[in-house]
């Protein structure tokens, strides 16, 4: 599914999933609160929150939990992501996000970047991880 073919619709219930989840999150140490939605093949939507910890490596950011979130219910393939930050300084998935998100989308899959009031710029897979590495580079896949 391409960005166009996500309907406005689907696109408003997935930043409105997001920012209920960035409400959720649980950021006491960097004050950041994250939130997330991705769609899957089957039209559902699994959102996600960062959760930090005491022992701040351990902590995990919200694209880990909405891609858990769907691999529980039986999601393999991202059609879009919705990613919601904080501020005027538009949040992207950091760099190992970037790779997680990488197993379950294409390259053109969309992320949209968010805040609570408005939409940030939009991306593809491919140019926030260009010339990336993924399953079809394991002979097993
Ligand atoms: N964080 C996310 O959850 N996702 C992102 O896309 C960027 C960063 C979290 C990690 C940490 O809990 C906080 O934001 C500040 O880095």
């Amino acid at each position: 599914m391409s960005n166009s073919s996500l309907t406005p619709a689907q696109k408003q219930s997935m930043v409105a999933a997001a920012r209920a989840a960035q409400r959720m999150a649980y950021a006491p140490y960097s004050r950041y609160q994250v939130g997330v939605t991705v769609l899957d093949e089957n039209g559902q939507m699994h959102a996600g929150c960062n959760v930090e910890n005491a022992a701040y490596p351990q902590g995990v950011c919200a694209e880990a939990g909405a891609l858990s979130a769907m691999v529980l219910a039986g999601g393999h393939k991202v059609q879009a992501v919705v990613v919601v930050g904080t501020g005027g300084a538009w949040v992207t998935p950091c760099g190992g996000c970037r790779q997680k998100l990488r197993e379950f989308c294409d390259a053109e899959t969309p992320i949209f970047t968010a805040n609570q009031e408005n939409w940030g710029p939009t991306y593809t897979l491919e140019q926030l991880l260009p010339q990336s590495f993924g399953p079809e580079h394991l002979p097993s896949a």
